[in-house]
């Protein structure tokens, strides 16, 4: 993509030339962004919050005058955004009306097994589930998606997904943008038929050409002249995001996966790989009224691709939030008791995904870990040129390293997914609390990945 400045100072990508499938997909930034919906608890008491989702077929208006058959929680595409606050718990009633199984995970969420959605804990159709949610760790933006195992990734591809923001006090006491200054950015990536259906072909990466966010094709974003805070969240299946502003203007990253960083981090690119998330505050007071400013995919190899979301700033506004240069300390590192390893690779020809060699098997458990540990495990991706990342339920995890290297920038706080391309390794400490025991799952979270195999299971064993 070239830049070029426009007559008001922005900058702008050309997006000129560009092919679009079937005619049906608009041309870029022609439909508004939408925040997706937040979910009321059904009821309150002292300590808990009681929400229902329903996973249902429903239409979506994605493309503009185009109803669009998706799978949803609650009608909505995607799914409402559940605001939940620490210390207090949350109940959420699943009603599963798909006509086909379906398991509700919280990625990200420190829970108990028989709450984790894990891939083989099926909700049958035409059943419902209650998932209990501690919310015993600190903010963070996690997500809820479908899991069911073999089925997971075209459910989450039509819609089963919606974002899950954690707050706590201390992140209340900092001044931070909130309320309608912090929004929830959704990153899809999607095929459409000359109908307007969404097809979903395994592996599709090629054919996944329009960008999706909050569910609406390559949305314009009106902002007022003051900072906001963006939750992205990459819920793609497969595409990797590099998120960059047109201007090449710097901005704040201030959290990671599973919460705050210890200090604001100016940055001008941010990557994510699918199931990562990360917390930005950009600062549109910089700009005139009238700029418009484009958040690019600098991992875009295709023109169709490149532009996820434009900012059209608007008038100035009074903004009392602030981003304070310390945010939130991050827990001391653990030593290390154990070191594991573990090989990514699929099998080009037949899609298949192996951790250390193997298929997940559901009946098998591929190691055990003692409760309340901390362990180093070194990740590799085997492939030369397949990206994979890796995703573990229930602990978080530091980066301590990359390709034998210091880690990212971006990824210096606490997570539980990280990005693995082609021939690459990560080392991560990761730290289990000891109130959880029990059978959990990691995976590449490369959608259609996990469904072909890539995935395992764990035990965390040990008594009181
Ligand atoms: Cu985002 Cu095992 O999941
Ligand atoms: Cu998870
Ligand atoms: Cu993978």
């Amino acid at each position: 993509t070239m830049l070029r400045l426009s007559a008001g100072g922005a900058v702008a990508p050309v997006l000129a030339g560009r092919r679009r499938a079937a005619g049906v997909v608009p041309a870029a930034f022609s439909v508004p962004m939408t925040v997706p919906a937040e979910l009321r608890p059904v009821r309150s008491t002292r300590d808990a919050d009681h929400y229902r989702l329903v996973a249902a077929p429903a239409w979506a208006e994605i493309l503009p005058g185009v109803r669009t058959p998706v799978l949803a929680y609650n009608g909505t595409f995607p799914g409402p955004t559940i605001r939940a606050r620490a210390g207090r718990r949350a109940v959420v009633e699943y009603v599963n009306r798909l006509g086909e199984p379906t398991t509700v995970h919280l990625h990200g969420g420190e829970v108990w097994p028989e709450d984790d959605g894990g891939p083989m804990d099926l909700v049958a159709p035409g059943t419902a589930r209650r998932y209990r949610y501690p919310d015993r760790q600190r903010a963070a933006t996690l997500w809820y998606h479908d899991h069911a195992h073999h089925l997971e990734s075209e459910h989450v591809y039509r819609g089963l997904a919606g974002t899950y923001v954690l707050h706590d006090r201390h992140e209340a006491a900092l001044g931070l943008p909130s309320g309608r200054y912090d929004v929830p950015i959704v990153l899809k990536d999607a095929r459409f038929g000359a109908d307007g259906g969404l097809v979903y072909l395994p592996g599709d990466f090629g054919g996944r050409t329009t960008i999706l966010v909050n569910g609406r094709p390559q949305p314009y974003f009106r902002v007022a002249a003051r900072k906001y805070r963006l939750r992205l969240l990459n819920a793609a299946n497969m595409r990797f995001f590099n998120a960059r502003l047109s201007t090449g203007d710097a901005f704040q990253q201030i959290a990671t996966d599973r919460g705050l960083l210890p200090a604001p981090l100016t940055t001008t690119e941010l990557p994510l790989s699918p199931g990562e998330r990360a917390d930005i505050v950009v600062d549109f007071s910089r700009y005139e009224p009238g700029t418009r400013i484009v958040l690019r995919n600098g991992f875009s190899t295709h023109p169709a691709t490149d532009a996820i979301l434009r900012f059209d700033v608007c008038g100035r506004v009074r903004d009392g939030s602030r981003v304070p240069e310390r945010l939130a300390a991050l827990p001391a590192l653990r030593p290390a008791t154990v070191t594991r390893e573990f090989r990514l690779s699929m099998d080009e020809r037949t899609g298949m995904g192996f951790i250390n060699g193997r298929a997940f098997d559901a009946a098998r458990i591929d190691f055990t870990v003692a409760r309340g540990a901390a362990e180093t495990w070194r990740i590799v991706n085997d492939n030369q040129v397949i990206e994979h990342n890796f995703h573990v339920h229930l602990a978080g995890f530091r980066v301590l390293e990359r390709n034998g290297g210091p880690p990212l920038p971006t990824e210096r706080g606490l997570k539980d997914t990280v990005m693995l391309p082609p021939g690459g390794s990560v080392r991560i400490r990761v730290s289990f609390d000891p109130r959880y025991r029990g059978d959990y799952v990691y995976h590449c979270h490369v959608i259609d990945h996990s469904s072909m195999g890539m995935m395992g299971r764990f035990r965390v064993a040990g008594h009181r």
